[in-house]
């Protein structure tokens, strides 16, 4: 089933994803070389969300490239403080006390027909591991008994790299990503994208270096102020350069290959067909570092340690979806609703950002009475007289002189409401997991109107995602639910 027809962006079952982490492990033990019991434990992530943000690369803007996010819904494409992370209030990682972000590249899978689909994200494990140790002079490998650090609050870093289209074993950089094809009793490790079809799962990982400098929280290239340690990407003594051992941390992100027989056809967000480019992107937001600095300490083995549960109420410790804080900025489709013609962003589709949303193809929902494209101008009224007014930010309902003009662009049953003075969306607030509030210049791929007549210009919203309906709640506007309030629309 692909991502896209689903109508769902989420996971697995709960079963089928811990079958799968402890196929992970079991894995990934055999393939190290020093593997104590307790030096690794698993921040297991469902995905938080996918959108083009890079807070470290492009602060503050549209990220080049579409991002599959994880982690705290701080998440925003501004994180400039060193607290931005943490700030959350919620994770989808299954430990309570990382508010941590992490993020990759999204897979795409191009099609016969030469358009890109969302690969399906399943979810996503990190493993916290205790690999390399402080610089000794003249020694490659560490000593027993040696903790690395927590990170230090703020602490932001990249690995791998983005404009790679080449592999070099002889550089560290390169072996510490991988891909991991996995099929119905198979299993290969490559570097780029398999040669062979896997059938359940691609798992892409980078493991990122682990000994900082002792001073930056970032670097210019967001890379300088970290460096792998001597043995090898996963583990050994720090260089001189880089004396302060930190914990290691690496990445595995599950990309559901199951619907894709062909080879030669995925493509990273950005345009990428090789997979050497794959990278990722880590700012640290655990809320308490010294519960983090002796995680490893207290820990027996991956399933038996503190941090595991430290902070949850007990059986409350699970990952799963969250809202975001600060809903993604909508700029053009990503693929969520369907395939796209061109891979989003600047790399292949220059400079075709649309205005409105691209229609969707989602079946399960009412279908619009308005024709498939339609652009009007509108003010829009409750039964009780209320106008829709936009003015002070988000939608609001007023009487009076204040109705906002809402210009009304529906294309395939997909609606958007733009506020022509603000200029701002009316979208339906996140992907339906919890009530649905209108909300003004946050608009997202996914939250997207249909329109349905129930009288002469009586109209009921649907937000698109998941059917609930736009209704007046005493001086608010929420989608909570499927009996819409009746809307008057006033064309223009
Ligand atoms: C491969 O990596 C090694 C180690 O970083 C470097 O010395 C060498 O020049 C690289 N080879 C190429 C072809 O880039
Ligand atoms: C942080 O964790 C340590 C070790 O578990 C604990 O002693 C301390 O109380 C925690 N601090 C806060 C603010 O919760
Ligand atoms: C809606 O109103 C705005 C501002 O007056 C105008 O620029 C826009 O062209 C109008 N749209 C339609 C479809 O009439």
């Amino acid at each position: 089933m692909s991502f896209v027809s689903s109508g769902c962006l989420i996971i697995p079952p709960p079963a089928a994803k811990n079958n799968s982490m402890r196929l992970t492990l079991s894995v990934l033990l055999l393939s190290l070389s020093v593997a104590l019991a307790g030096d690794t434990f698993v921040v297991n992530c469902a995905p938080l969300t996918i959108q083009r943000a890079d807070p470290i690369v492009t602060p503050g803007k549209p990220s080049q490239h579409v991002h599959a996010i994880v982690g705290g819904n701080a998440f925003r494409r501004t994180m400039s403080d060193a607290n931005s992370a943490e700030i959350a209030t919620a994770t989808t990682c299954d430990k309570k006390l990382d508010h941590s972000n992490y993020w990759v590249p999204h897979l795409y899978h191009k099609d016969a027909q030469g358009r890109y689909s969302l690969v399906p994200w399943t979810g996503t494990a990190i493993y916290y591991q205790n690999r390399a140790c402080d610089y000794i002079a003249d020694q490659k490998y560490c000593p027993r008994g040696t903790y690395a650090a927590a990170f230090p609050k703020g602490l932001r870093v990249i690995a791998g790299d983005p404009n790679k289209r080449t592999y070099n074993e002889s550089d560290v950089r390169d072996r510490a990503v991988q891909m991991m094809c996995m099929g119905n009793g198979y299993s290969k490790e490559y570097h780029g994208f398999p040669t062979q079809i896997c059938n359940q799962f691609i798992r892409a990982e980078v493991y990122f270096p682990s000994c900082w400098d002792g001073k930056n929280l970032d670097s210019p290239n967001h890379r300088d102020h970290m460096a792998y340690p001597s043995a090898d990407f996963d583990g050994g003594v720090c260089p001189p350069s880089h004396p302060i051992a930190l914990i290691s941390i690496f990445f595995e992100f599950f990309f559901d290959t199951s619907a894709i027989t062909d080879l030669g056809n995925f493509y990273l967000s950005n345009g990428d067909n090789t997979g050497y480019s794959f990278h990722g992107d880590f700012v640290n937001g655990w809320t308490n570092l010294t519960a983090l600095g002796e995680a490893h300490r207290l820990c027996v083995g991956p399933d038996n340690c503190p941090i595991n549960t430290l902070g949850a109420p007990p059986g409350q410790n699970h990952p799963g979806p969250q809202d975001l804080i600060y809903p993604a900025v909508y700029e053009e489709e990503i693929g969520l609703h369907g395939p796209v013609d061109h891979l989003p962003g600047q790399i292949i589709n220059t400079g075709t950002t649309s205005n409105g949303p691209i229609p969707t193809t989602s079946s399960s929902l009412p279908t619009s009475t308005v024709p498939d494209v339609f652009v009007r101008n509108v003010t829009v009224a409750t039964a009780a007289g209320q106008y829709f007014s936009s003015t002070a930010g988000d939608p609001v309902l007023r009487t009076g002189r204040k109705a906002s003009v809402y210009e009304v662009n529906v294309k395939g049953g997909a609606a958007t409401l733009f506020d022509v003075v603000q200029k701002k969306f009316v979208t339906a607030e996140d992907a339906g997991r919890s009530a649905l509030r209108a909300r003004s210049f946050r608009a997202d791929t996914w939250e997207t109107f249909s329109i349905v007549e129930t009288d002469k210009d009586v109209f009921v919203l649907k937000a698109k995602v998941n059917g609930k309906a736009v209704r007046v709640h005493g001086e608010n506007l929420i989608a909570d639910g499927e009996e819409g309030s009746p809307l008057t629309f006033k064309w223009m």
